[in-house]
């Protein structure tokens, strides 16, 4: 799969979204791993308008995509 940015504000990338999950493997929910995201990557602290777009990342990443 080839990167790309998902979050423009912070410069936050698939690959980053992937990266930062990698250490916990059992997210219960697409939220709880969202919480996880941002905190190690700080995506979608500025406007807001990735917010969407990473979560349906996380999911694919869960979901083994
Ligand atoms: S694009 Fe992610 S916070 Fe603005």
């Amino acid at each position: 799969m080839e990167n790309y940015t998902i979050c423009n504000c912070m410069q936050v990338t698939r690959f980053d979204v992937e990266e930062a999950m990698h250490d916990h493997d059992n997210f219960g929910s697409v939220e709880e791993a969202f919480k996880e995201v941002q905190a190690q990557t700080q995506c979608s602290t500025g406007c807001g308008g990735c917010y969407s777009k990473i979560l349906d990342a996380i999911s694919d990443v869960m979901h083994g995509y």
